[in-house]
């Protein structure tokens, strides 16, 4: 069967294509479209689709729309609040029904020869729980959805055995963890649905304070469910003003507490609800999705704390791996056999041949070395810095060594360094990459292997100086293991350095400057490797350096 999955409701558009229960692509709209997140998460925004995502993934299989099974959305307006009369009324969310009612014609539009009567409507968290559950590589766990919010709901449990889910517990609105920490997000001055990453980076800098207060306030229901608030923000910090004339480090000690205590709060609940389902299942391994599970820090702390084994968090748990999820969810149902996700280096790549077009076009120097990791090590271990574009681009919010800022993480400066470079805020960490088999003589406390960069692991004592650029401010580090069958460049890149500078380590951040997305093609390299001060891009087996005045 020929599934492409859509996201397209709030935000991450995004598109994913499932032939025969195997997954052959995914992509974000923002990688296309160059506009982060890809819309503005409002209900008029609704009807935009990811077309160009869309139209690729399709190209790239070979086929039109006309040759599609079905087409999976990642919403059911069925059960949303219904449009009624008044599409303004509760902030617009008629419209945004009405909007997804009609999404099988704007396909259409989207995607000419599309059969409308192929969509079919996935409910929301339905589709993260099976980009989990589907895509994982156990045949029978536990599962929890959380996020911002979906149809009527913000949060979903259950237990799935050999792709059949059981759905145990249900949040509905308006209590959501992910709308709490939206709401957070902004009260400390940072955009909602997108900045959430940066909230919990500051929280690893302050006191929870305001623990006490928040356990009165977020609690679980002991029903496998939970209460939110209402919270009053400005009763514990004031609000902070955001935007670019905001400085660096402007945050009361206040607003610092206030990130470490929900965060805190966060883990409590989400331990609560683990603990809960795990009575029920009694399962050794839980997956989860939901813009929530990209809380690398409340994982990881769960899976120290809680009572699960193995804890799976999809790659591209927001929504943008909601069409990945119905897409796997309707195939099944077609009668497919779904095989697990081997990687996430699911979005557009190019031939050597095309690259080196694209430098010609650029009319810059570059060279083909014998080795392009062997290269790309040599500028590392100088202490350069390396735009590193490699095969096809990841789904999701992380950078795993196909599109990558790589540098030293000897120098603790190079933090500094990258954040200037991508023009960010100073308290943002990077992280490490390290091949599989080298990861327990430095890290501990985390799960290995972490192909995914989804937990976060202690650097072992003696080796926080070595590595001081990736290691946090709480003696952390968000960990990336490479495994040389599934990426046998990068690993021999990791080998390379570990010969010359006798570091298994390379410090790893995505390729981009602020407030754009990811690098995608070779033109978005390009323009990033020239607008910044990058001291070498290694674009497939090519190597451009900085020529400095
Ligand atoms: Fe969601």
């Amino acid at each position: 069967m020929r599934v492409l999955g859509i996201n397209a409701v709030f935000h991450d558009p995004a598109a994913a294509l499932v032939v025969d229960g195997e997954i052959v692509a995914a992509a974000e709209e923002e990688r296309f479209s160059r506009r982060k997140h890809g819309k503005v998460p409002v209900a008029f925004s609704t009807w935009e689709l990811p077309e160009q995502s869309a139209e690729w993934c399709l190209e790239r299989a070979g086929l039109s729309p006309r040759d599609l099974d079905a087409v999976a959305y990642s919403y059911d307006p069925c059960i949303a609040p219904p449009a009624g009369a008044d599409i303004t009324a509760g902030n617009w969310e008629g419209l945004r029904t009405l909007y997804a009612q009609r999404a099988p014609l704007f396909l259409q539009t989207a995607l000419p020869g599309l059969d409308p009567e192929r969509v079919i409507f996935v409910p929301h968290h339905l589709a993260h729980a099976a980009s989990a559950y589907l895509a994982a590589p156990y045949p029978r766990c536990s599962v929890l959805v959380l996020d911002g919010r979906g149809e009527r709901a913000s949060h979903l449990a259950g237990h799935a055995e050999y792709g059949d889910l059981t759905v145990l517990a249900t949040q509905y609105l308006p209590d959501s963890l992910g709308l709490m920490y939206e709401e957070l997000t902004a009260h400390l001055g940072f955009r909602r649905s997108s900045d959430e990453y940066k909230v919990m980076a500051l929280a690893s800098y302050g006191e929870p304070a305001y623990l006490p207060a928040l356990r009165e306030l977020v609690r679980a229901t002991g029903d496998g469910g939970f209460k939110v608030g209402p919270i009053d923000w400005a009763a514990f910090a004031p609000a902070r003003r955001g935007g670019p004339d905001c400085e660096d480090g402007a945050f009361s000690a206040a607003q610092v507490n206030l990130a470490t205590s929900v965060q805190h709060r966060l883990q409590e609940v989400l331990l609560d609800l683990a603990t809960w389902l795990h009575e029920r299942t009694g399962d050794t391994d839980l997956v989860m999705a939901g813009g929530v599970a990209l809380n690398c820090v409340a994982s990881s702390w769960l899976l120290e704390h809680g009572p699960f084994e193995r804890i799976w968090v999809q790659p591209a748990a927001g929504d943008a791996g909601t069409a990945l999820g119905a897409a796997l969810h309707v195939a099944r149902g077609l009668g497919d056999r779904i095989h697990p996700m081997r990687t996430a280096a699911l979005g557009r790549g190019w031939t050597d041949e095309s690259l080196e077009g694209w430098l010609r076009m650029a009319e810059v120097a570059f060279e083909r070395p014998d080795d392009v990791a062997k290269a790309t090590a040599e500028v590392i271990a100088e202490n350069g810095i390396v735009a590193w574009f490699q095969g096809r681009s990841e789904l999701g919010p992380r950078a795993l060594g196909h599109r990558s800022l790589l540098a030293n993480p000897s120098h603790a400066d190079n933090l500094q360094r990258l954040n200037a470079i991508k023009g960010r805020e100073q308290f943002r960490p990077v992280a490490p990459m390290v091949r599989v088999e080298r990861a327990a003589d430095i890290f501990e406390g985390g799960p290995l292997p972490s192909p995914y960069m989804l937990f976060t692991h202690r650097v072992k004592p003696e080796w926080r100086d070595r590595i001081a650029a990736v290691v946090h401010v709480d003696g952390t580090a968000r960990v990336q293991t490479v495994d040389e069958h599934d990426e046998p460049l990068v690993a021999r890149m990791l080998r390379a350095v570990e010969r010359l500078t006798g570091v298994p380590v390379v410090v790893n951040t995505s390729l981009n400057t602020a407030g754009r997305p990811m690098v995608d093609d070779p033109r978005d390299a390009l323009e990033c490797f020239g607008s910044a001060p990058i001291d070498a891009l290694a674009m497939g087996p090519f190597l451009v350096r900085r020529r400095r005045r």
